[in-house]
């Protein structure tokens, strides 16, 4: 599945994988802004991404316990949630994320 990224540069970045989560995607690859410290167990919000609007709902709302650590980011939207808590499906396909400030 192919995954873009839209880093804090405003550049684009598509990357593509079969499994494994999206943080550890990021991570591997080197996406500005994605730094995964807590090793991907949603406790330091440093994978936070907007998901673009059009496939939200193919994603999902994040689990309680990640919207509470999205509570303590400023740049929390609606389409926030915690890249590490999104494992790499074929419904991820064609994603767009937009790596939060
Ligand atoms: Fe820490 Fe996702 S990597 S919350």
């Amino acid at each position: 599945v192919k995954i873009t990224f839209i880093t804090n540069d405003n550049e684009k970045v598509t990357l593509e994988a079969e499994s494994g989560s999206v943080m550890e995607l990021a991570v591997n690859n080197n996406i500005q802004g994605i730094d995964g410290d807590c090793g991907g167990v949603c406790s330091c919000a440093t994978c936070h991404v907007h998901v673009d609007p059009l496939f939200f709902d193919k994603i999902g709302e994040a689990t309680e316990i990640e919207k509470d650590m999205l509570e303590l980011d400023d740049n929390v939207n609606e389409y926030s949630r915690l890249s590490c808590q999104l494992q790499i499906t074929d419904d991820l396909d064609g994603v767009v994320l937009t790596v939060a400030k």
